[in-house]
């Protein structure tokens, strides 16, 4: 099929992809509201046009914690990657820095982080919850270290998985499961050579190290639900910040309380999230939730945000409401399973190109000119 834009790739992941895979990525919580707010609230920020403001020179590079981004983008953590694409997490990260912005590395991956990171000629970032199995924690820091990770990011709004009921009915969960997975396997012959075959092991890489035995799907379910923990709190990241000299970002925010709790901890930077609408569904969506956050922690720390996050447009639209960067979840999957690493290196060239078109014609000429004055209320 034909790909101009970023939406093209859900329409080809749709095509390429078993069902239970599809529907869970592109699921959300119970009805899925905010998942679909997540997406129109960012449509409906009106940017304001100027025009006449010689914009030949125009620059989207900027600076996040000491690192250079050729664009104000990060790859959010999403668990599963590579069953997406064969040894998704490295193409996907190899895609990453061959446009020079950082690829996060979640802890329910495929590939291993010792796969992953030696992969690519930048730090990785790399994903943690918040577990009961301290022992996990300690030894997923002391591997991120040794690979060279500087940045960690705190996965906080999930002390409990939400309902996501499509996946009882994809076959991710649900009656049958194992059998109906097999069943969408074989009626999706390229993901199956892919992934299926040349895709393996499929295993949580960073979890089966630690357990050392392999894993796969029924552990992404099970050891995930009996590890999350409901009775965190920001003491039980105290240790860490006190252990860990790089930089800690907090995701998973959506409160200006909560902000100002993540500057009072010492986070160098929160992600404004909902996690795409996967965890309580009826939530602000980031688009509302962000600007008074970032009223609330004036430049304290750095936001990032995510969820319904799809073009360049919505990028231009996300830091002008205050935010210093997006993370970016479903956009790039849906890449990396339609093409590999060259869709998703080509979704980051049209997420640059549609900010550049946005950039010249709201006369921002740098990424620090994206504010409020750029929005018309
Ligand atoms: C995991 O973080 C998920 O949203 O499924």
């Amino acid at each position: 099929m034909i790909i101009s834009s970023p939406s093209d790739y859900r329409e080809a992941a749709r095509r390429k992809l078993p069902p239970f895979l599809f529907h869970y990525i592109d699921g959300g919580a119970y009805a899925e509201h905010t998942l679909r707010r997540n997406v129109e609230d960012w449509s409906d920020v009106a940017l304001r046009q100027r025009v006449l403001q010689d914009m030949s020179s125009l620059s989207l590079e900027t600076q996040l914690f000491d690192e250079t981004l050729r664009l104000p983008i990060v790859l959010a953590p999403v668990g599963l990657t590579g069953m997406y694409a064969r040894r998704g997490e490295v193409q996907a990260a190899r895609a990453a820095a061959s446009r020079g912005v950082p690829f996060t590395l979640s802890t329910v991956s495929v590939c291993p982080i010792e796969e992953v990171a030696p992969a690519i000629d930048r730090p990785m970032w790399f994903q943690l919850y918040v577990l009961r199995d301290r022992g996990f924690m300690k030894n997923a820091l002391e591997r991120a270290k040794a690979v060279g990770v500087k940045t960690l990011v705190f996965t906080v709004d999930m002390p409990t998985p939400g309902a996501r009921y499509r996946d009882a009915h994809s076959g991710m969960s649900g009656p049958n499961a194992e059998m109906r997975r097999m069943i969408q396997a074989m009626t999706h012959p390229a993901w199956a050579w892919d992934v299926g075959v040349r895709g393996r092991p499929h295993d949580l890489g960073n979890v089966s190290r630690y357990l050392g035995k392999a894993t796969g799907l029924a552990d992404y379910i099970g050891w995930l639900g009996a590890n999350f923990d409901p009775s965190i709190s920001w003491k039980d990241l105290q240790w860490i910040r006190d252990a860990w000299d790089g930089p800690m970002i907090i995701k998973g925010v959506l409160d200006p309380q909560d902000a100002r709790d993540a500057v009072a901890f010492g986070a160098d930077g929160i992600v404004v999230s909902n996690h795409g609408g996967r965890q309580l569904d009826g939530v602000l969506s980031s688009a509302r939730a962000l600007p008074a956050i970032a009223d609330a922690v004036q430049g304290d720390l750095k936001i990032l945000v995510d969820s319904g996050i799809r073009n360049g447009l919505d990028v231009v639209r996300a830091l002008a409401l205050g935010a210093d960067a997006v993370m970016l979840g479903r956009a790039f999957i849906y890449a990396l399973a339609a093409r590999g690493q060259a869709g998703v290196g080509d979704l980051l060239d049209l997420f640059e190109k549609e900010m550049r078109v946005a950039m010249t014609l709201t006369g921002a000429k740098s990424v620090s000119a994206l504010d409020r004055t750029l929005i018309v209320e």
